[in-house]
């Protein structure tokens, strides 16, 4: 089969990160066109990609292209979204997929009618790293997963006037606009979700007009907790990016810092002093760190080879985006959230059958 051609639109700062990984999949797509209303940044990522076209209005890639990998302010992923599928153009679309849970509807919908590849860009689901740990958890290698804990402790500044301050144009806090990987994640692990809060602030954060720290607590129907603590406020860390998973028999731990899974087992349950009696294996090592969006990209180009559906298609992130939906409306109600019935399997059995 002859290579996909992939159109970017957006070439700022997330699309950087992504070319620095296209050559990992140069066999099978070739960038043909990007697009930025800063005709300096479309033509830079061009020059990066080998892009022969760079244009600064998207409709003009779309008879360049098979299909589009959207890196826009999150206010704009549903008209473009919109526009790409209708003139039959597969879509990656950078998370969240949009604001409201009306656009990401319609968006899934007309990726239904016009039979077109419509994918969330989660790249943590596709590490090789994590995907490991699923592996390890769904087979309950070392027992039954019954708390799992995320931290991603960051700096993220964004300068005066860029988008992401906005909390209508990014569609709501460090939460919504981060969080969403580490939800999708959480539910991608553990399941149902039963109940759940949130409590964010944006101290520390001033320059954020929603929250820019969240902690989340998630009960899933197994009895089974998640948690994901996420800062864009991080001044120093040491956890940095790091995933507990406690099961009935071992601790699994992915630390991003040293790019390994460890597997800590053998406690002697009667001392109190669990480290120095534990024994600790590396499971796997990756090999370099990133974003690796490549692995994400591969999955996409494959669900437009063969027809299938992505992993992480549009369905399965709005059913993250409604548990976040949900959470925030219960912060302002001072509740906890009933996060049962989010009508996924409901909502979408034909799609998925
Ligand atoms: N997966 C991840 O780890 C990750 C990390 C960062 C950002 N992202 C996502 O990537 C997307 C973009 O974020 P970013 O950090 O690159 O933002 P950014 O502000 O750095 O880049 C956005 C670009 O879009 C351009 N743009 C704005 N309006 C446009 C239009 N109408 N047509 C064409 N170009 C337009 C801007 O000029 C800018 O260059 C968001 O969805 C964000 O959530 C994902």
């Amino acid at each position: 089969m002859s290579k996909i051609r992939l159109g970017i639109i957006g070439c700022g700062g997330m699309s950087r990160a992504h070319a620095g990984d296209f050559h990992h999949l140069s066999d099978h797509m070739e960038i043909t066109a990007t697009c930025d209303i800063v005709p300096e940044r479309a033509r830079n990522v061009a020059e990066l990609t080998g892009a022969k076209l760079a244009v600064t209005d998207y409709k003009e890639l779309l008879d360049h292209v098979d299909a589009v990998l959207v890196v826009l302010p999150h206010d704009l992923h549903f008209e473009v979204g919109m526009t790409c599928l209708t003139a039959g153009k597969h879509v990656l679309m950078e998370k969240p997929i949009c604001n409201t849970e009306e656009q990401c509807i319609e968006l899934i919908r007309k990726s239904e009618e016009v039979g077109k590849v419509l994918m969330t860009a989660y790249p943590v689901r596709f590490w090789p790293i994590v995907m490991k740990l699923k592996e390890l958890i769904d087979s309950k290698a070392y027992g039954e997963c019954f708390q799992m804990s995320i931290w991603t402790e960051q700096f993220t500044r964004y300068f005066d006037g860029h988008w992401a301050l906005s909390a209508e144009r990014l569609g709501g806090g460090q939460f919504f606009s981060h969080g969403c990987h580490y939800v999708d994640l959480l539910l991608w692990f553990m399941g149902r979700p039963v109940r759940g809060t949130h409590l964010g602030t944006n101290f520390g954060t001033p320059w954020m007009e929603k929250e820019g720290t969240s902690n989340v607590t998630i009960e899933f129907e197994n009895g089974a907790l998640g948690y994901h603590f996420g800062t864009w406020g991080a001044r120093g860390t040491r956890l940095g990016w790091s995933l507990h998973a406690h099961c009935t028999e071992g601790m699994l731990e992915i630390n991003l810092a040293d790019k390994k899974l460890y597997a800590h087992t053998h406690i002697k349950e009667e001392k109190a002093n669990l480290d120095t009696e534990s024994r600790t294996k590396v499971i796997y090592e990756a090999d370099a760190s990133g974003k690796f969006t490549h692995h994400e990209l591969e999955h996409f180009l494959d669900c437009i080879r063969h027809g299938k559906h992505p992993i992480s298609d549009g369905p399965t992130s709005l059913q993250g985006l409604r548990v976040i939906w949900r959470l925030y409306e219960a912060e302002r109600n001072n509740t906890v959230a009933d996060l049962r019935g989010l009508g996924l399997e409901d909502d979408w059995k034909s799609v998925r059958a």
